[in-house]
Parts: structure tokens; C-alpha cells; sequence
């Protein structure tokens, strides 16, 4: 657990059999094209693959909904690399850095895991989510052309981007979740 579950704290879990549903509905409310339960299952199944849940505790701010999840990351360790597949907050509970928690926590756990460098692709026009990225030390080391293929057939660029996780994290990694 990164977090004790004191009220106001962020709290980030490893997604298990159960949390899938909840996934797939904040998958949803950030990505136009959201993955369903069965895609999130068959992604935490691929050798390697894993993903985090964040919680809310705050009794005063967070309903039960907080209480179940208001952000996401899926990742991916394929030995020295690993890969952010997705990341995601609750448009409600953006701007309070839960994105910073769970990124964080991700990049500890694939060094755990043995991986030395994370990799991520982000669409050109997510100034957002690469403003997030750079402060956590990813860089950008390619342009994929139309690499993301949206529902009206349009097709946007991404940047891939990559992190140095001991420079990043430090040698010595901290905080595993349960
Ligand atoms: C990108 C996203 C995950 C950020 O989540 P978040 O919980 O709001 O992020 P945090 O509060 O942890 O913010 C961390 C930093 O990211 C940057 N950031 C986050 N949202 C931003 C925004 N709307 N505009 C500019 N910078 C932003 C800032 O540097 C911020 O630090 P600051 O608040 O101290 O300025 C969230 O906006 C989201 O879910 N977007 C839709 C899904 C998405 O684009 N995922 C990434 C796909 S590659």
C-alpha cells in the first residue's frame, strides 16, 4: 500500500478479479475508446502484466465511489523494460495528484520487477498527460505517425516517451503495494 487508509488519503492497490468492472467504467470515462472487463482481463493476463487502483478515504469528500477507485494504470514488465499501457483519473477527482501517486507507484513496482527503463506512448496534443510524464522523468525519444486510430476512422500521432527507472526512482525502491 502506498498509503494508510486515514481520511484524505490516497490509497493504491493492485487491481484484482474484482476490481475489473470498476476499471473498465473509469477506463471509460477517459478514453473515448474504453476497454471493456474481458480487455482489461486478458492485458492483467499477459505474462508480466499488471495494474493499480487508486482509492479515496476522505469520509467527507469521497463517496462510495472514491471509496471504489477514481484512477487506474496498467503496466506491462517484459524484463530490463517495461511499458505504462494506460493511466487514467476520474475527470471529478483530476488536479489532486492521483495521477502522480499511481504513476510513482507503477514505476517502483517494474523496478522491483527488474526493469530498468519504462516506456509510454502519448497522443502529440496531451499536453497533460506529457507535462505528468516529464515530471516524473520521461523523455521523448520517437514520433509514431497515426499511431491512435479513433472511432470516426481519424487518426492522431503519439510520442513515445521513456524513463530511466533508476535515475527516476533511485536505486533503492519504496513504497510496493499489496
Ligand atoms: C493525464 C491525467 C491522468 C492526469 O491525472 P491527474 O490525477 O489530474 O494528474 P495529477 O493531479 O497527478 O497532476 C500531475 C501533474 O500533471 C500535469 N497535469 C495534470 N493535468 C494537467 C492539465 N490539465 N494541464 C496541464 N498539466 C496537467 C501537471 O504537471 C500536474 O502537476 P501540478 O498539478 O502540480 O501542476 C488525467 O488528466 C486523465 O485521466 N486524462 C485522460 C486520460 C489520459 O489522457 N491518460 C494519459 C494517456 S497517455
Amino acid at each position: 500500500m502506498l498509503a494508510l487508509n486515514r481520511p484524505g488519503q490516497v490509497s493504491i492497490k493492485t487491481v484484482g478479479p474484482f476490481d475489473l468492472g470498476r476499471v473498465a467504467r473509469l477506463h471509460r470515462s477517459c478514453f473515448a475508446e474504453g476497454w471493456s472487463r474481458s480487455d482489461l482481463a486478458h492485458l492483467l493476463a499477459t505474462p508480466g502484466g499488471f495494474g493499480l487502483v487508486a482509492r479515496l478515504f476522505d469520509r467527507k469528500l469521497a463517496g462510495i465511489d472514491a471509496m471504489r477507485g477514481v484512477g487506474f494504470a496498467i503496466c506491462r514488465v517484459m524484463g530490463t523494460e517495461s511499458e505504462l499501457l494506460s493511466i487514467g483519473v476520474s475527470p471529478a477527482y483530476r488536479r489532486r495528484g492521483i495521477a502522480c501517486s499511481l504513476l510513482r507507484v507503477a514505476m517502483e513496482r517494474c523496478l522491483l520487477a527488474g526493469a530498468r527503463a519504462m516506456f509510454l506512448e502519448v497522443a502529440t496534443d496531451n499536453i497533460a498527460a506529457q507535462k505528468l510524464y516529464e515530471a516524473h522523468g520521461f523523455r521523448r525519444v520517437g514520433l509514431r505517425p497515426d499511431y491512435y486510430q479513433h472511432a470516426d476512422g481519424s487518426r492522431s500521432n503519439a510520442y513515445t516517451m521513456r524513463c530511466d527507472l533508476y535515475v527516476a526512482c533511485g536505486t533503492a525502491p519504496v513504497g510496493g503495494t499489496r
